[in-house]
């Protein structure tokens, strides 16, 4: 067990390592034990203020680590760009200098700087460049809440989940099918971007699944290099399939979730992949017996995924998931922000 982690930022789990991956897995089921048999854990972060700027709307993550940092002694503040001088264009590198003077920790939400910052261009990659940006002129953790490459925090609770349902170790032998699904709108790849990161520095067996349109839904090369290169050292499987059929045959996970790496195309080309890649019963019928339902939420309902699996208590595993965030995010945060 790394216990080190101390100042680390928290922007991409390529950053870390398998153990200490582990090691905040292992922080959070303490963290998640502590509460349920409440015992108080106030005194980790007691004093201590995390910033949250969020760009885009948020239910999850800023409930999760708004309650989180209370719960660990701190404080969390919530801030949207116009909230801030950052409307009035004050740069991002005084913004960074007056966040590492007053707080201990700094989360952001950001994927596209022209539509949520008002900028002139945006290209995929540059609220990245943001987040590192401020990482490098902060001296205190930066957290990342889902910038236009991964979500680290959700993939996270995905597989603290996965752990709880299948077994601290098991969960790496199941057959875990992170999909595509359909919706209208070009959301980011960044939860599969995160998962077969993450998922092959684990040693997890991961299908991932999505049309044959290049171009347009097949994810980051990069990421699929660093996973394809994890895999060699965890013991890990990576596979693409294009056929969700073939996908969902044996699965003891189905992850479905809408992505378009490229708009114009998805609004050409997606609709007729709407019907198969819906997710439903169906899939589940060929899936293994105790197989589960994931989705990050929000689930686009009668689009991404039916009514009748998304609220089948059986299948469906997606509050689990999100209740999860917390414990995670509290192990992110009393790992990296500690005194
Ligand atoms: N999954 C997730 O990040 O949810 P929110 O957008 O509601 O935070």
């Amino acid at each position: 067990m790394i216990t080190n982690l101390k100042n680390r930022d928290f922007i991409s789990v390529m950053d870390f390592s398998k153990e200490e991956l582990e090691t905040i897995f292992d922080v959070a089921f303490d963290l998640k034990r502590r509460n349920a048999i409440g015992e108080s854990h106030s005194h980790l972060l007691k004093g201590k203020s995390l910033g949250m700027l969020f760009a885009s709307p948020s239910t999850r993550t800023r409930i999760s680590f708004e309650t989180g940092i209370t719960q660990l002694g701190g404080h969390g503040q919530y801030y949207t760009p116009e909230q801030l001088q950052l409307k009035n264009k004050e740069s991002w590198r005084d913004t960074a200098e007056m966040v590492n003077r007053f707080l201990n920790g700094f989360a952001i939400r950001l994927y596209n700087l022209k539509t949520q910052m008002g900028a002139e261009t945006y290209e995929y990659g540059d609220a990245r460049e943001v987040l590192r940006a401020i990482a490098k002129d902060a001296d205190i953790p930066v957290i990342n809440m889902l910038d236009d490459k991964e979500h680290p925090c959700q993939i996270m609770a995905d597989i603290m989940t996965m752990m709880e349902k299948f077994g601290r170790e098991d969960y790496k032998k199941k057959k875990i099918v992170m999909s595509w699904a359909y919706d209208e709108r070009a959301k980011s790849a960044g939860v599969p971007q995160t998962m077969i990161a993450a998922g092959m520095t684990l040693g997890m067996n991961i299908v991932l699944a999505y049309p044959k349109e290049p171009g347009v839904y097949d994810v980051d090369p990069e990421y699929v290099k660093v996973a394809q290169d994890a895999a060699k050292v965890s013991g890990g499987a990576l596979t693409i399939e294009h056929d969700i059929w073939k996908a969902a045959k044996d699965a003891d996970v189905i992850y479905a979730k809408s992505w378009a790496r490229n708009p114009d195309q998805h609004a050409a080309s997606g609709p007729k992949y709407a019907k198969d890649w819906c997710i439903s019963h169906e899939h589940f019928k060929v899936a293994n017996t105790q197989a589960k339902y994931m989705h990050c939420l929000p689930a686009k309902r009668g689009k991404e995924v039916t009514d009748e699996l998304i609220d089948d208590p059986n299948i469906s595993i997606v509050n689990d998931e999100a209740e999860n965030r917390i414990h995670v995010q509290k192990a992110i945060m009393a790992l990296t922000m500690r005194g």
